[in-house]
């Protein structure tokens, strides 16, 4: 594709983690249901995918939230822009992400999570970008650490575009540009 630079993490990739995730999630929580708990949009993809892979019960719930500040930098006020549909409480949560980055989003939404009183809550992201961690996070099950680079793909978007691209790649300094 014309928009590709790098592909950094090619789809067979992807799948293979994605699946050997499911399988550590399936293990880990034997004999309980699972809540995942989507943080859109960029979670949706990977949740889909993971969810095909767990053994377990599960049900499925959405948050969006949108972070105050200018686009490229999370500034840590995060405001919910759409809620669970169900109570969390007493149940065994399990956060899929995208990616953690800065951790400031997380970081909200789990003291906020907490706060309801769930049986476990626990966080699975496709990818971690240590490099720019502002606040240390308890990532349970990872997928890939990941460089310091503009990705896209999977879930990441570009002004909202390319989230639906199978693998995660560094789009041409043009696009980004323009
Ligand atoms: C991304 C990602 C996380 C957050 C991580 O979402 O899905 O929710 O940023 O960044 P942080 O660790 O620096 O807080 P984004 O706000 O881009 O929304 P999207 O999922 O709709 O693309």
């Amino acid at each position: 594709m014309d928009i590709v630079d790098r592909i950094i993490i090619s789809e067979e990739e992807i799948q293979n983690r994605v699946r050997e995730l499911g399988a550590a999630i399936s293990r880990d929580y034997a004999g309980k249901t699972i809540t995942l708990l989507c943080i859109l949009k960029g979670g949706l993809m990977f949740l889909c995918d993971l969810a095909k892979h767990i053994t377990q019960p599960v049900t499925y719930d959405f948050m969006s939230v949108s972070s105050y500040g200018d686009a490229t930098e999370t500034s840590g006020v995060v405001r919910i822009t759409k809620d669970l549909e169900e109570s969390i409480e007493g149940k065994h949560v399990l956060i899929v992400e995208d990616i953690i980055d800065t951790g400031l989003t997380l970081s909200y939404l789990l003291k906020n999570l907490h706060s309801r009183n769930p049986a476990s809550l626990r966080i699975c992201t496709l990818l971690d970008k240590p490099a720019n961690r502002r606040v240390e996070i308890p990532i349970d099950y990872v997928g890939f650490e990941v460089p310091n680079e503009f990705l896209v793909g999977y879930g990441l978007d570009f002004k909202q575009l390319y989230r639906n691209i199978p693998f995660i790649f560094v789009p041409k300094r043009e696009l980004i540009a323009d």
